[in-house]
């Protein structure tokens, strides 16, 4: 007799594995039976992950990729494709955030975001839709974040990043009526996200705003609940925020 599990294991691609949101997402989802590839630059940290939950009995492959390379988001697709012959989800999570005030010009941070941020979400887009549309159904999951609904002084390009985010992922889920489209726009959540702010006021400035923080595993589970629907039923957005704080 098959366990609940294996009935409703989907093959899901899910991208920013290896910190924060993405690794406690594969935690959460491996847990529940699915069909994990996880993708990331750090291959050591994805594998220590992969090795934590095949050792659990999980089904996940650790692959290393960048989401401003194309092509790695084909290949990894491809191998999920080719062992599975299906793309039931993909989770377009991988994000930086290294906010300034525009007058700091930081410039290659400017790109940098909006490489990761919104290329590398087109990017998983453009390797998982041809297949998606032939299969005649898929899910695809952005990670957003408040910032895709409001804009705080420093955060001008990171929210720029994620307001096009809500515009692609709205834009996808009108043009299809078989792939579900789900917008999740986390508030502030644990995570190595703020480390990489090189701007010394902003990085002041984002400890109080980043005091009252969530677990990453609660937004985890806003993603797998959104999974978790029937095919005819698109969560199309979720934010999701902790109790206490006002952002
Ligand atoms: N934490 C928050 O407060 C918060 C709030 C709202 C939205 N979000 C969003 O949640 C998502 C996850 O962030 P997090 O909070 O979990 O931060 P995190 O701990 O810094 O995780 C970011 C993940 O993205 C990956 N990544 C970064 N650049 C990449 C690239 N070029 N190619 C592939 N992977 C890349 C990182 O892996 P490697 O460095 O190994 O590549 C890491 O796994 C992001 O989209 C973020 O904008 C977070």
């Amino acid at each position: 007799m098959q366990s609940i599990a294996s009935v409703t294991a989907k093959v899901i691609v899910l991208t920013g594995a290896s910190s924060g949101i993405g690794e406690a997402t594969a935690r959460h989802l491996a847990r529940q039976g699915h069909y994990l590839y996880i993708g990331a630059r750090r291959l050591d940290r994805l594998t220590a992950l992969q090795d934590e939950l095949r050792a659990e009995g999980g089904h996940v492959e650790a692959v290393q990729l960048d989401v401003t390379r194309p092509e790695d988001l084909q290949a990894i697709v491809s191998q999920a494709h080719a062992a599975h012959g299906r793309i039931d989800v993909l989770v377009n999570n991988a994000g930086v955030m290294p906010l300034s005030p525009l007058a700091a010009l930081k410039i290659d941070e400017w790109n940098r975001t909006l490489d990761v941020n919104v290329r590398g979400v087109l990017h998983g887009i453009a390797a998982v839709l041809p297949i998606m549309q032939a299969q005649g159904q898929g899910h695809i999951v952005n990670i957003a974040s408040v910032g895709a609904h409001q804009v705080w002084p420093s955060s001008a390009v990171y929210c720029a990043s994620k307001f096009a985010v809500r515009a692609i992922s709205d834009g996808l889920r009108q043009e299809t009526d078989a792939i579900r489209v789900t917008l999740v726009s986390p508030g502030v959540v644990e995570s190595e996200l703020a480390d990489h702010i090189t701007d010394e006021t902003t990085r002041a400035a984002m400890r109080d705003f980043r005091r009252i923080a969530l677990p990453p595993q609660a937004v985890a589970q806003a993603i797998a609940y959104a999974i978790a629907q029937p095919d005819d039923v698109d969560v199309s957005e979720l934010i999701v925020r902790p109790t206490a704080s006002p952002y």
